[in-house]
């Protein structure tokens, strides 16, 4: 009796516990345009992927694929059969003179899609900022035409605090079909104002009809230097957002929208000036960093962090505020999990200067200090189980502070968390899948990316647009839980 019962505890909570499975669709759409895979990193060249933004309609039969023409100028959407990942065959939308694409929201079965995009504003408009440096606009288009276009940035935008411009956006959009809004995080340079010439960041919103909004939500000037964002829709405005600052801290800022301390601290981080160790991913990263569990008020947080360690003041910032040395020299993979969208569980960040370990209360999905972890990212599966993932470096060789490595590419790992903040089984190794566009949740459950086949290198830097790595096939792949 009493094995018997044994017996079939265990065999319920094999039953319990699911794993992962990984299927590949490897080169399965053919693009119509050449897209170069690789964009060197800010201040390193160090190569990173060039993110393909990847959506799919709520039926989870079209995706909608967006990539930047190899050419550097035009971003092209093609649609793509989710259930072959071939394309569906319509021909490629091409929306002109776009430097960057930085997100795209499907809306399927006749309805079309919205992208945010970064685009120069024509020489001789007033007040376009100099240099021909592009501006982030959303762009929405129906049956293959352009309903509307609204800038978020540049001329007329929130003159009062000064006109921003986008030489690199690393910027994202979402969608709250609830309120009807669509919201942009993006990456930001001041031409004008009290900023003028310094980075930050800003969020924005418009509505369905490509109105701009000006809410209290809204932010034209938020955390400094940020190297990388993390946004996720919320039923309605604020909607969740993340920055990583380069004065010390990675903060959930959805109540500030930007780096004061009346926002939830959840890391502190090693920074130099105008970086933090790109924590979302630094160039061409800033998605599916921040994911909502279906049918949940609860997110979860990943991203990569050397530690922290020997906390000291921050003079610049004040008080409040703290610098850190890092406690590793490779990066590791960490998760936050948050209850609603500004609601951090278990302890914030401490601030107290002189504390030895200003990283205590990370919750680290990798354990091992050596590797250098990067590439982080995460999706949910259902209203429980996530997603983590992130390409290592077995042996790393980590010479600027704040910034990535370089090294011999030794995988990309998937690890399956729940909702508890708790690892379930081990992680999934690939040396040839890669995470290189949005991680997206198919309606029947399963997550689903695109990435370029191809060798993958994190040996050295690389440089702009390097011919030899153009390509017309994109791959994709997708984990189901078993
Ligand atoms: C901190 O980071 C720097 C730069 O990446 C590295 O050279 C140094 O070894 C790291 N410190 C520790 C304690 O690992
Ligand atoms: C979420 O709720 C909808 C409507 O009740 C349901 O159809 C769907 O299966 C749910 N999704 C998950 C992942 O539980």
């Amino acid at each position: 009796m009493f094995s018997i019962l044994v017996t079939s505890a265990l065999f319920t909570a094999a039953l319990a516990a699911p794993s992962l499975k990984l299927k590949k669709y490897v080169d399965s759409l053919d693009l119509e345009f050449s897209f170069n895979p690789v964009i060197p990193a800010y201040w390193t060249s160090l190569p990173h992927h060039r993110r393909t933004p990847f959506s799919v309609s709520p039926d989870g039969k079209t995706g909608y694929l967006a990539y930047l023409d190899a050419s550097g100028s035009d971003v092209h959407v093609q649609h793509v059969d989710v259930s072959t990942m071939k394309s569906k065959g319509y021909n490629a939308i091409t929306i002109p003179n776009l430097k960057e694409a930085g997100g795209i929201v499907g809306h399927g079965s006749g309805k079309g899609f919205t992208l945010l995009g970064n685009e120069p504003i024509p020489s001789g408009t007033e007040n376009a900022p100099p240099g021909n440096t592009p501006v982030p606009a959303i762009y929405r288009y129906q049956k293959g035409k352009q309903l509307w276009k609204t800038f978020v940035a540049g001329p007329g935008v929130h003159p009062d605090d000064g006109l921003m411009m986008s030489p690199d956006m690393n910027g994202d959009l979402a969608y709250s079909p609830e309120s009807g809004m669509y919201g942009a995080y993006f990456v930001v340079t001041a031409y004008t104002g009290f900023a003028e010439g310094h980075f930050g960041d800003s969020i924005q919103y418009v509505n369905e009809r490509g109105a701009l909004q000006t809410i209290d939500a809204s932010s034209a000037w938020g955390c400094s230097h940020n190297t990388g964002i993390a946004f996720e829709a919320a039923a309605e405005p604020p909607f969740a957002s993340i920055c990583a600052e380069d004065q010390g801290a990675i903060w959930l800022n959805t109540d500030t929208q930007g780096m004061s301390n009346d926002g939830v601290k959840i890391s502190n981080e090693q920074v130099t000036n105008g970086a933090s160790g790109e924590p979302v991913g630094g160039m061409s990263g800033s998605y599916s960093s921040l994911a909502k569990f279906q049918n949940s008020t609860e997110y979860i947080f990943a991203w990569v962090s050397r530690g922290a360690v020997d906390l000291t003041t921050n003079d610049w910032m004040g008080a409040g505020y703290t610098h850190a040395e890092n406690r590793t020299n490779g990066r590791r993979t960490a998760m936050a999990i948050l209850s609603d969208k500004n609601t951090l569980v278990g302890p914030e960040a401490t601030s107290e200067v002189g504390a030895a370990n200003g990283d205590s209360q990370v919750n680290w999905v990798t354990e091992s200090q050596g590797p250098d972890r990067s590439n982080a990212h995460v999706a949910t599966f259902d209203d429980t189980f996530a997603l983590v993932t992130w390409e290592e470096i077995a042996s790393p060789n980590c010479g600027e502070i704040g910034f990535g490595c370089s090294g011999q590419f030794s995988g990309t790992y998937f690890q399956l968390v729940n909702k508890k903040g708790d690892k379930v089984g081990e992680p999934l190794k690939s040396m040839d899948t890669y995470v290189a566009g949005d991680m997206v949740t198919v309606a029947d459950g399963k997550i689903c990316w695109p990435y370029v086949n191809m060798d993958w290198s994190l040996d050295a830097a690389t440089g702009y647009g390097a011919p030899e790595t153009s390509t017309k096939k994109m791959s994709f792949a997708c984990m189901s839980l078993l």
